[in-house]
């Protein structure tokens, strides 16, 4: 990890922690997406910031089906390289002013998800068993649906 990361961690972190201790959480409601059923909570982003989150997310997507292929083939190599990418490196840029918007328990959810990335792409590399990197996808997987079942990004 580089120092340029770390500056960018820590407050991110304390962030996570002040919010979670105040309870504040700013996600609003969509009332015509509840009012058809939809029971996400909304998260709003201006036009740019949700660019980055769908494009994070695809990277996340990538990662899976790098993991995936690499597992396959059991080149661990390929799976700590795949993995890597969606790790905590990707929170670079993303600014704190964003951050405090954003509703702690998702805020949470998305560090957590990193750093599932950045710990199977470290056991990858020290020689994790095809069950053990499974069991990694798994947990992190299970973040992804998590949040998908939780949270939508405002339409406009
Ligand atoms: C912290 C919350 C969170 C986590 C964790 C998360 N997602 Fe998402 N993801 C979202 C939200 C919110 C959307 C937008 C959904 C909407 O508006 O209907 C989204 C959208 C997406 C999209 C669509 C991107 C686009 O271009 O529109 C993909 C693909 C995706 N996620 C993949 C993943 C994968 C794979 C993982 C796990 C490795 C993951 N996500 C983890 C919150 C999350």
């Amino acid at each position: 990890m580089t120092a340029p990361m770390r500056t960018l961690t820590a407050p991110i972190t304390a962030l996570v922690i002040v919010s979670v201790l105040v309870g504040g959480c700013t996600g609003s409601q969509d009332i015509p997406a509840r009012a058809q059923g939809d029971v996400r909570e909304t998260i709003r982003l201006s036009q740019a910031e949700r660019e980055t989150f769908r494009r994070g997310m695809r990277q996340y997507l990538a990662s899976v089906q790098g993991i995936v292929e690499a597992l396959a083939h059991s080149n661990r190599a390929q799976i700590s390289e795949s993995a890597q990418k969606a790790g905590m490196d990707m929170l670079r840029g993303v600014s704190v002013s964003v951050a405090v918007h954003l509703p702690p328990e998702f805020l949470m959810l998305s560090m957590d998800t990193h750093q599932k990335f950045d710990a199977l792409s470290r056991s990858a590399e020290a020689g994790a068993s095809k069950a053990e990197t499974t069991a990694h996808l798994g947990a992190i997987l299970a973040n992804c649906t998590a949040c998908h079942a939780k949270y939508r990004l405002s339409p406009n």
